[in-house]
């Protein structure tokens, strides 16, 4: 693979242009304003596969968004890894709080990032990510080196919720069909502690609506008398969490899975450190669930957060008024065996039944997802150690995260396969925030480590046959 590695020092600058020319799509699922930067982005990683050496290449409709395919496929004795990757990014906004244009990539350094990073909106979650993929594949076919079969889908729903994609994967089973799942779209835990992530948290998220009067009220005429929504909805809010942090909703922990011991202190081998945790995001205190430190509260507990509240008057001076109605988004992020519909359920249940008789309360919920856990006994777990030990030269560590990716947990349920979480980012690439950036030390290091990944994976089946 010398010759794969030459030709990455040698295609450097080429990449990093390649990249910024994906960022320079708008491709946001979110908002249908941008459907046609989709198509275009589609098309666009289309042809990048094709020159980069890739087959079979295709822009597959679905429902939705289109997914790319793409794949290479040497020989039936060897194994297939899939890989799999999202083109889709968040929203921008709020775009007033951005440094630089955040669909006109620049690279700028930091103390964090000395060699420099790429400033732009999806540099790290996730075309940064997956773009890895592409190039480290490219050098391995452009040299003759690729050790197994690789097969590619890059969707353009991940960050609305896959919604498509369980339907196009039942579609397509046999053409999906592999060993284990490749994917770049976590992040490790700083780039001296190099970690492959574990565990991901699941995903329930509800709407909630409080209604009280049937029209808004002059808070004189009325205050004092009628339920007042957005207060409703505060207490109601505030009780759905008591003084150890726990969730008050009936039932919500019931199929909760403690994790061993052994890998508890297997995951607090991680150099988290408190006061840098609190010092990176400003905070004077944490806080959380009692009997489990920040690092766990953030990856193997559940927890439930208030990611949006409105109603009332919200505009420039003072408008004295009691507003019909009060509205809240709430995630919960779960852990194994949670079952996403089922908390979905008893959250509704909870909240209605919590509801004082003076108002009418909705619950709807959105999209949502499993949790994953990969055992460290995985090929694909240790192919991944590996692979990161040999470019970073440091001992890997397994991590469990608390975002979520929730097809993976489908991955397994209908392509019967598990997936290796071997992400690039740091958290503090500010991902979905204003300045997301992704550092090119990560981009090319993911670049080195994935033919190492293919490698030590086949190696490792093979001595097994
Ligand atoms: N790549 C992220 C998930 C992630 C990031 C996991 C870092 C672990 C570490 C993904 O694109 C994402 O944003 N997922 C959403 C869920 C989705 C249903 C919108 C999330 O976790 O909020
Ligand atoms: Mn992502
Ligand atoms: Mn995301």
């Amino acid at each position: 693979m010398d010759k794969a590695f030459q030709y990455q020092i040698e295609n450097k600058q080429r990449y990093l242009d390649e990249l910024f020319d994906l960022l320079r799509i708008p491709s946001i699922s979110a908002d249908s304003a941008y459907a046609n930067d989709i198509i275009k982005c589609a098309n666009s990683i289309s042809n990048n596969l094709k020159e980069s050496g890739f087959e079979n290449v295709e822009i597959c409709k679905t429902q939705g968004n289109p997914v790319v395919y793409a794949d290479k496929i040497i020989s039936s004795d060897l194994p297939t890894v899939l890989i799999y990757g999202h083109y889709d990014v968040q929203p921008a906004d709020p775009l007033n709080l951005w440094e630089t244009d955040p669909f006109d990539p620049v690279i700028r350094k930091s103390n964090l990032h000395p060699e420099g990073a790429i400033y732009a909106r999806g540099s790290a979650d996730d075309k940064g990510q997956f773009f890895m993929h592409v190039k480290a594949i490219e050098s391995l076919i452009k040299t003759n080196t690729l050790p197994c079969n690789v097969k590619l889908i890059i969707e353009g729903e991940e960050e609305i919720g896959s919604v498509n994609l369980g339907n196009f994967l039942k579609e397509n089973l046999s053409k999906l069909s592999c060993d284990v799942i490749l994917i770049s779209d976590t992040h490790i835990f700083s780039n001296q502690v190099p970690t492959v992530t574990t565990g991901l948290r699941g995903l329930s998220y509800v709407e909630v609506e409080v209604e009280g009067p049937n029209r808004d009220l002059h808070s004189g005429l009325y205050g004092g008398a009628v339920p007042n929504p957005i207060n409703v909805l505060s207490d109601m809010i505030a009780s759905l969490i008591d003084k150890d942090g726990k969730i008050t909703v009936k039932g919500f922990y019931d199929k909760v899975i403690e994790i061993s011991p052994e890998d508890r202190a297997e995951l607090n081998k991680i150099p988290f450190d408190e006061e840098e945790f609190k010092k990176s995001i400003g905070l004077k205190g944490t806080q959380g669930e009692k009997g489990y430190n920040s690092l766990e509260r953030t990856s193997i507990r559940p927890i439930l957060d208030v990611n949006g509240i409105w109603g009332g008057y919200t505009g420039e001076g003072a408008k004295t008024v009691i507003p019909s109605k009060a509205h809240a988004k709430i995630s919960m992020r779960l852990v194994p065996d949670q079952n996403p519909e089922e908390i979905t359920e008893l959250f509704t249940k909870h909240f209605l039944f919590i509801a004082p008789e003076s108002v009418k309360v909705k619950v709807t919920s959105h999209h949502g997802g499993n949790a994953y856990v990969l055992p460290s006994s995985d090929p694909g777990y240790k192919a991944a150690k590996l692979a990161m030990e040999k470019t970073f030269n440091k001992e890997v560590l397994p991590y469990r995260t608390g975002g979520s990716i929730p097809i993976v947990s489908l991955f397994e349920e209908l392509l019967g396969a598990k997936s290796v979480l071997m992400g690039f980012g740091l958290d503090s690439d500010a991902i979905h925030s204003p300045n997301e950036h992704y550092g090119l030390f990560n981009f090319y290091k993911g670049i080195e480590t994935i033919p190492y990944f293919l490698k030590f994976y086949t190696e490792n089946l093979r001595s097994k046959k």
